[in-house]
């Protein structure tokens, strides 16, 4: 069966989920590429959206449709070429509205899990639970004739696992799509132990056909992207800790989130990248993760701490950010969440102390924005570092404690065989995380 002949039948399953959706979306365009070209004009494409929600699985029409339009209007002049033979098809609208049509006419939505029976490739999206995984996997192989194969977005559970429970004998990947899946350019790809070859080979086809950059991670929990970041975030989280020996804890939240977002140039603060992920997730993960590890205890008491108060952090369905260890006002971090007043206390009412007690940043600093589209990128990252690798201010020193820690969690994620080199694991912190420079570098040293 060739790359086609495979996307003639595809399921994502979770398809309306926030990872779900995305995957549909990119999926739905490629077949529908291939759809449109002349030697398949006999072939029929279809994408079956299951997913529990039916709610959701409607305002999942609107997205696609939505999605599909700004994407055609990107593409008219190729699409005019694809349409050539269609005379009716006159402007530009025209073309649009037949391609959208057109995608909408792939795309079947629905609850049912029986229509992915007849799928040959399943793109499974559903949420980070293994039993669940293993449950809908093993219920679709099992009455699907054609040996599917499985595309897992899993972020942290053992693509091996996930094979040996199902009973798949190889025709699992993992093919770890990042938030948002249509806009973010990495994909990891984990391999089991025993992924067939023919699998492989397909996932990097079709990477290559959404122009997604790969990066292979061996099979452990958490592969390259969540094993740096549940660390980092770890370390963030126990450095605040640390700190409220001398302080309260709201106030050590808001300069360890500062350090990572100011001292090291980060597109934001450790504390509010975990809101952004969701508290709730982070704590999940990293107890998926957890049960792996021989050496070290993945798991955070503030966490839980945060889950039981209910602050959880995340996304509105709108993609606006829900309050979590800080509090935002129009995407802008304002407050920080006080644990014993169980209430937010304004950053108005205590940051210019801990801007005072952090010292100032080097005369050299630019915001992340600023350095990390620059042409001058290295250079100023050289120059900025080199200026606070001599400063001796707390701020300063949280700095190094922090990027020295960073640098000896990717460098273990080499040693310990997740990722095959240095390079990857700084392709996926610069490209999936959006960080101007990769955990693994000679700054601050
Ligand atoms: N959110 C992220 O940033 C992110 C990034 C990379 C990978 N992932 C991984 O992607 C997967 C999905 O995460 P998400 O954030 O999109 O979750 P989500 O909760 O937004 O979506 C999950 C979807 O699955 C549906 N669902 C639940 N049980 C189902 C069932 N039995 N059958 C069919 N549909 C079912 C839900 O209704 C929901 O629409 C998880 O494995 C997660 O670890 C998430």
């Amino acid at each position: 069966m060739n790359y086609t002949e495979r996307l003639e039948n595809v399921t994502v399953i979770g398809a309306a989920g926030k990872m779900g959706s995305g995957i549909l979306l990119l999926t739905a365009l490629e077949m529908t590429d291939l759809s449109l070209m002349p030697e398949n004009k006999d072939k029929t494409f279809v994408l079956n959206a299951v997913d529990v929600s039916d709610s959701a699985l409607k305002g999942l029409v609107e997205y696609i449709r939505g999605q599909v339009q700004k994407a055609a209007e990107k593409k008219t002049v190729a699409l005019r070429k694809v349409y050539a033979h269609r005379t009716d098809l006159i402007e530009n609208g025209d073309i649009i509205n037949q391609y959208v049509n057109d995608v909408l006419a792939v795309v079947r939505p629905t609850t049912r899990m029986e229509a992915a029976y007849d799928s040959k490739v399943i793109f499974e999206a559903i949420k980070e639970d293994p039993e669940l995984k293993v449950r809908i996997i093993k219920q679709i192989d099992s009455n699907n004739k054609n040996n599917p194969w499985f595309y897992t977005n899993t972020s942290s559970i053992p693509i091996t696992q996930l094979d040996e429970t199902a009973g798949l004998g190889g025709r699992i990947i993992g093919f770890h799509f990042y938030n948002p899946p249509a806009i973010q350019k990495l994909v990891e790809l984990i391999d089991a132990k025993y992924t067939q070859k023919e699998v492989h080979d397909f996932s990097l086809e079709f990477a290559k056909k959404l122009k997604k950059v790969v990066v292979p991670s061996n099979d452990f929990a958490g592969f390259i992207g969540n094993g740096h970041f549940m660390r980092d975030a770890l370390h963030g989280i126990q450095e605040a800790q640390r700190l409220s020996a001398n302080m309260p804890l709201h106030e050590a939240i808001y300069m360890i989130n500062k350090v990572g977002q100011d001292f090291l140039v980060r597109p934001m603060g450790i504390f509010q990248l975990i809101d952004y992920v969701g508290v709730d997730v982070v704590s999940y993960i990293m107890s998926v993760m957890n049960p792996h590890l021989a050496d070290e205890n993945l798991h955070s008491s503030l966490l839980d701490k945060m889950l039981e108060i209910g602050v959880k952090g995340g996304q509105y369905s709108s993609g606006a950010q829900k309050d979590g260890f800080l509090k935002y006002d129009k995407g802008r971090a304002v407050a920080v969440y006080c644990t014993e007043k169980r209430d937010y206390v304004s950053f108005e009412s205590f940051a210019t102390k801990c801007d005072e007690q952090l010292g100032s940043l080097p005369g050299s600093y630019k915001p992340w924005k600023a350095v990390n589209f620059s042409k001058g990128k290295d250079a100023d990252l050289a120059a900025y570092f080199g200026e606070l690798s001599t400063m001796n201010t707390m701020g300063a020193q949280l700095a190094k404690t922090y990027n020295a820690r960073s640098n000896a969690i990717g460098r273990k994620l080499v040693s310990d065989g997740v990722a095959n080199n240095n390079q990857d694991v700084n392709t996926v912190m610069l490209t999936g995380f959006f960080h101007a420079y990769g955990p693994i570098n000679e700054y601050l040293k």
